[in-house]
């Protein structure tokens, strides 16, 4: 009864209230200006500065290296970028352009610095000619030419709640970009930890940015050149080695290693020795090169893609999406390593073999025909469905 009595007051003085809603609103109504909502909120701004998605960049500067290795600057095109998005050190930029038939992208580290773009607008990338944009870049792009290029993405970078606050890095030949940018960041301050940064080269001539990296020695940071064969004055000579990091570097540390996937392998069991201590190692993820095959063969790939298909020729040692940018087929794509997920698509039809330990999918991917062409290579004919293309 007592129940039933109080549901009936609050009710009466629910409507009440909302008697009194209406003319208030109509008040409110009639107070505001008649202007429009403004078009974009400042959120929104923020949010597209640091997730442009696309940005289309000006050739600045190229400096030569050797006649294979260039570093490029990049800077605003000034008419459909104004500002560069932010980035960590360590991340990379996807560089899309068009070369003779083919619409193809690659990826490249930054090796500026995360204050270089927030406050001077601009980036750098190093680019060895090799694969088919490299070599367009390091032939034929000239200062002023505009590209397109992503976002910054990845996650090749130091994170303070897992690293170590010493970090050891290991950099091999021109693998040196992302480092370098990290190196940078300790340097300038943006970063906090205290590097000590193995260079590892065959010979003295093939290293890079060495007076930037003299530069920046100091209480944070400690450079070590490791040159195989010939002379440098102060340099260690031979290989890696778990004896150079006891030498130079404090334990306990976290390593990053940025070079060529051989050299991988070789470093994780130098510092085997710091083991179980030592378990935090990161690698830069390269790209996928050609595998090797006993016998070549060109299969059938077939791909369907919004409302057209196309069949493109495949070669057994290439990735499919290799063989779908040299038919000219504008794929999605992005870290070109297997691990983001950009070029994912559905498997109708066919045999394939993954890049040994470069196949990122997720268990339901697997399970549901879903593949990621940047590290698929045929082994049939296959037919694709590429839905982001
Ligand atoms: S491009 Fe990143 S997974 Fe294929």
């Amino acid at each position: 009864m007592a129940y039933n009595f109080k549901r009936q007051i609050f009710g009466f003085m629910d409507m009440l209230r909302f008697v009194k809603l209406v003319p208030k609103r109509r008040e409110i109504f009639a107070e505001t200006p008649a202007t429009p909502l403004p078009a974009s909120y400042k959120v929104n701004e923020t949010a597209k500065f640091l997730h442009p998605g696309k940005q289309f960049v000006k050739i600045d500067k190229i400096t030569e290296h050797s006649s294979d290795v260039k570093t490029f600057v990049f800077v605003p095109d000034g008419e459909k970028t104004a500002r560069l998005a932010p980035f960590r050190a360590g991340q990379y930029i996807t560089v899309t352009a068009n070369v003779g038939a083919s619409r193809v992208t690659r990826a490249y580290t930054l090796g500026s610095s995360p204050k270089d773009a927030l406050e001077r607008n601009f980036y750098s990338v190093t680019v060895k000619a090799a694969g088919i944009l490299s070599d367009y870049l390091c032939t034929q792009a000239k200062v002023g030419d505009v590209l397109e290029i992503s976002e910054p993405s990845g996650d090749f970078c130091y994170e303070p709640l897992r690293d170590k606050k010493n970090v050891v890095a290991v950099a091999g030949g021109v693998g040196i970009t992302s480092l370098l940018s990290m190196a940078k960041a300790a340097h300038e301050g943006s970063e906090d930890y205290d590097m000590t940064f193995f260079y590892c080269v065959p010979s003295a001539k093939e290293i890079l940015f060495k007076d930037e990296l003299d530069a920046m020695v100091g209480d944070r940071f400690k450079v070590v050149y490791v040159v195989e064969k010939g002379d440098l004055p102060g340099c260690e000579k031979g290989l890696f080695s778990s004896d150079l990091v006891k030498k130079y570097a404090k334990v306990p540390f976290t390593l990053f290693m940025c070079g060529p996937d051989g050299m991988y392998a070789f470093v994780r069991k130098e510092i085997e020795c710091f083991s179980p201590e030592i378990k935090d190692v990161h690698a830069s993820p390269n790209g996928i090169a050609d595998r090797k095959v006993e016998e070549k063969k060109t299969f059938k790939l077939t791909v369907k893609m919004r409302d057209k298909v196309y069949e493109v020729p495949c070669r057994n040692d290439e990735t499919l999406l290799v063989a779908m940018e040299r038919a000219g087929i504008t794929a999605p794509s992005k870290c070109r390593a297997g691990g983001c997920g950009v070029c994912r698509s559905k498997l109708l039809s066919g045999e394939y073999t993954a890049a040994p330990g470069r196949d990122k999918r997720r268990l339901a991917d697997f399970k549901f025909g879903w593949i990621h062409p940047c590290c698929v290579y045929p082994d049939s004919d296959v037919s694709l469905d590429v839905p982001q293309g």
